[in-house]
């Protein structure tokens, strides 16, 4: 099945972990990525839903596919398996909070009555891929999605991304070393090497977000 056959799900930006109504846990992602990647899938899929975190207004602007806002991973996790189809294209570049509170304040903390010093207790979040490789095994009407995860990694970035790829039972991951200049969070270039399920590698070296998402997807087209 060609991609103009293909529903492709995109996600992108952080999720936000509250702590109580005024703060909150989250990370540098800004969404650019995943917009990006949602840019050039519509000039070449059936269907594109692009659902994110917390993304700046101005990024989000006059965009023709779906749009479908969450706060945190829970909800990222829900709007995701809500998506999906047989015919579905997942691809992950997001960066979803990893923990969350296990007590969420429902008044402001105050500082004032506080000790200096606080302790947070944190709990794991659902890993959104994993409930994905679940479903595809479980489902037998999901067993031909196409997925795609990108490794945010500061250190042993390929074997960390190569762990991830087989553990999340990835059809391809895109490993973006966020320590690199002008490359991960925030900027509007990239730098990604893919590793895909048959042992491939294919360098994606320094270039614009827009053009980065264009060769992914061109790599996700020779596959499916
Ligand atoms: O948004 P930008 O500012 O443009 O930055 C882009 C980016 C750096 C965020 C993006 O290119 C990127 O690398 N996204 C992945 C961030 C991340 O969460 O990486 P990870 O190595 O922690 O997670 C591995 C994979 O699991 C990712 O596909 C992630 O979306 C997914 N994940 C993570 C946590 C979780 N609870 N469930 C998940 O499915």
């Amino acid at each position: 099945m060609q991609l103009k056959d293909r529903k492709i799900i995109i996600t992108g930006g952080p999720t936000r972990e509250w702590i109580d109504p005024v703060r909150f846990i989250s990370n540098p992602s800004t969404g650019k990525m995943g917009i990006a990647l949602a840019d050039e899938a519509v000039k070449r899929a059936k269907e594109v839903v692009f659902i994110h975190g917390n993304v700046s207004e101005a990024l989000l602007r006059e965009k023709s596919y779906k749009l479908v806002a969450v706060e945190n991973t829970q909800d990222m996790l829900n709007a995701v398996l809500s998506e999906l189809t047989p015919d579905t294209v997942l691809i992950m570049a997001a960066a979803p909070a990893d923990y969350t509170p296990i007590e969420k304040h429902e008044k402001k903390i105050k500082k004032e009555s506080g000790s200096d010093v606080i302790t947070l207790s944190l709990k794991k979040n659902p890993d959104i891929l994993l409930n994905v490789a679940e479903q595809r095994k479980s489902k037998p009407g999901l067993s031909g999605i196409f997925v795609v995860g990108f490794a945010a990694e500061t250190n042993d970035t390929e074997s960390n991304a190569l762990d991830k790829l087989h553990r999340k039972n990835l059809d391809m991951i895109c490993l973006n070393d966020v320590k690199a200049a002008n490359a991960g969070f925030g900027v509007d270039t990239n730098i990604i090497t893919i590793f895909t399920k048959q042992n491939e590698k294919i360098e994606i070296p320094l270039q614009s977000k827009k053009d980065a998402a264009a060769e992914i997807l061109n790599q996700i087209e020779k596959k499916i």
